[in-house]
């Protein structure tokens, strides 16, 4: 069985997110959704349950998608659940070098092997922390989170991130 990792913050999850997933989980048989901690970033700004559930939420209708929590090292974690594919997603030339250097360091760290998929054409321009901001002043986020979550990640990101 052909089984990888999506992993990432998923803070809150985005259309472009969705996008992979959907596309990942036709080239899969099992798609694991890894939902982690960057350590470049402060902190999140919704918990790891809230994450999950988002996640749970747009992928309801996938049935080989999992998502699950990870701590420390993706290299570790891949190794302990025994999967040694990584999916990511590239959105930018720029975003490329960085990915590169990524997966150099997993496959070091763990013989894990990371094939990119190219975001589509829609979805490459949208990101969390754009999708926080923009809630921050105010504006709906129908055009960036699937409807399920719409609501929920706008009440609470208009609410709270004026604390940022
Ligand atoms: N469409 C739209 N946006 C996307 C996207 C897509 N297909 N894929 C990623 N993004 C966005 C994310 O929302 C995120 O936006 P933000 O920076 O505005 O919040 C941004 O692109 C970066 O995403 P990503 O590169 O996935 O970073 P991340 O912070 O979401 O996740 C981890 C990074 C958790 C996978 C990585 O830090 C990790 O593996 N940590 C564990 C520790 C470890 O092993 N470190 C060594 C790694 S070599």
């Amino acid at each position: 069985m052909k089984r990888a990792i999506f992993p990432g913050t998923f803070d809150p999850p985005t259309f472009g997110h969705l996008d992979i997933i959907e596309r990942a989980s036709r080239v899969f048989d099992h798609l694991y959704i890894a939902v982690g901690h960057n350590l470049n970033k402060p902190y999140d700004h919704f918990t790891i349950g809230e994450r999950i559930k988002f996640l749970k939420m747009i992928s309801h209708d996938i049935p080989n998608v999992e998502i699950v929590p990870f701590e420390g090292l993706l290299a570790d974690f891949a190794n302990r659940i025994n999967v040694s594919t990584i999916i990511r997603a590239i959105r930018t030339g720029a975003e490329f070098e960085a990915e590169a250097i990524q997966a150099s360091m997993n496959w070091n760290l763990g013989h894990l092997e990371t094939l990119y998929m190219v975001a589509s054409n829609n979805y490459r321009l949208i990101s969390s922390s754009l999708v926080r901001e923009v809630a921050q002043y105010g504006r709906r986020l129908h055009a960036f989170v699937p409807e399920e979550i719409e609501e929920m990640v706008f009440e609470r990101l208009s609410t709270t991130c004026n604390k940022d």
